[in-house]
């Protein structure tokens, strides 16, 4: 059995001096960051860096982010920064946001799976702070879940899966923010985001820098189609119950195309949906599960993911899922929520 860490209430120094050891040990921690909790190794032990891959069944193709608690060890590991990326980093860290930078190759080489570029960030979380700080190691973590499933934001969800594949896990509550964090690469001055997160594309543009979103943000790769990160390729999220995402500005439409659904399909529906839509639901006889107020986005991206990995225990056909604007941080949950449901739009 993974020997668990109760730091909800506090972080206990030598509780965390025990953990600092398990990562030079060359084990692997379960941890939490304020996007989701990761799974953290040593990034310059390449035997360590190796069971994360094994404990997730990630793909060899797919790099790791690494964690850091302050700037010297940003220029340990990459070749700097330009100036649109020190005012990413001025106002976003710590915080939610990775920069892919030019990697010194000094780290093990499977973190970033052969690539020149590193993801780095610093977290906003304690917890994950004092790990880096007292183990003095990067730390190299991907989101705590078996590949393919959606991002673990509460120990009780990720325990049975992760129990006996990790030496340890620090719970400290549910995070902060439910989605993972904003994946950026600066090109010729312009901030492509290849992953939205909290920090989103309004956020960056009031900073005064030009800002895109990376194309597979929304469209699927294509066979054999080259892209800016590898996380792009691999399927995600996504629940075994087929999963039908209903967009924000069709909604209101929703219900009537709901009922020709199961007119012409006879099944059993169900529906992760508003506040605002659940007794209009129940009363065609679909089984709703709340997902926060259609007003309040950050509430829904703290549920997200519980909610999707909790869908199959329903044993729907087709569970619907309400989509939100793509605005903001609705980008980002829009994003994780098309990868939920394979691409199927209603
Ligand atoms: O919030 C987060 O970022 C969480 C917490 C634990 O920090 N971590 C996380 O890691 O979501 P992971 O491994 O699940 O996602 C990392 C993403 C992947 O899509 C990967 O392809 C991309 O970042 N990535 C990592 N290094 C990259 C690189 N050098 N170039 C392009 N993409 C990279
Ligand atoms: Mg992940």
């Amino acid at each position: 059995m993974s020997i668990v860490y109760d730091f909800k209430e506090n972080i206990k120094k030598d509780e965390l001096e025990n953990i600092a050891h398990v990562i030079n040990d060359g084990g692997l921690v379960v941890f939490p960051t304020e996007t989701v909790y990761g799974i953290g190794a040593d990034a310059t032990n390449s035997e360590a860096v190796k069971k994360i891959f094994l404990a997730k069944g990630r793909p060899q193709d797919n790099p790791l982010i690494v964690h850091i608690s302050n700037l010297e060890m940003l220029d340990k590991y990459t070749y700097g920064i330009n100036s649109v990326e020190k005012k990413l980093i001025d106002a976003f860290w710590p915080g939610p946001l990775t920069i892919i930078l030019k990697s010194k190759n000094n780290l093990s080489n499977n973190v970033t799976a052969g690539l020149d570029t590193v993801g780095i960030r610093m977290p906003d979380n304690d917890i994950a702070l004092n790990i880096i700080e007292v183990s003095q190691k990067p730390i190299a973590a991907p989101s705590a879940n078996i590949s393919g499933k959606p991002s673990g934001t509460k120990i009780e969800d990720i325990f049975d899966e992760l129990n006996n594949r990790v030496d340890a896990f620090v719970d400290g509550g549910d995070t902060d923010i439910g989605i993972e964090s904003t994946v950026v690469k600066v090109d010729n001055g312009v901030v492509n985001i290849l992953r939205p997160g909290k920090i989103s594309l309004e956020d960056i543009k009031a900073l005064g820098l030009n800002v895109k979103l990376d194309r597979h943000v929304f469209e699927d790769v294509k066979d054999g189609e080259k892209v800016e990160s590898p996380g792009m390729k691999h399927r995600h999220y996504a629940p075994k119950t087929k999963a039908i995402l209903v967009e924000y500005d069709k909604s209101d439409k929703m219900l009537d195309k709901i009922k020709s659904y199961q007119a012409k399909n006879k099944i059993s529906i169900g529906a992760i949906c508003y506040k605002e839509h659940e007794n209009e639901l129940k009363n065609i006889g679909i089984k709703t599960i709340v997902m926060g107020s259609r007003d309040d986005l950050l509430g829904i991206s703290r549920n997200i993911f519980s909610l999707i990995r909790g869908i199959d225990k329903y044993n729907f056909d087709v569970c619907l899922i309400e989509g939100v604007k793509k605005e903001y941080i609705g980008t980002a949950i829009m994003n994780r929520l098309i990868r939920a449901c394979g691409y199927n739009i209603l």
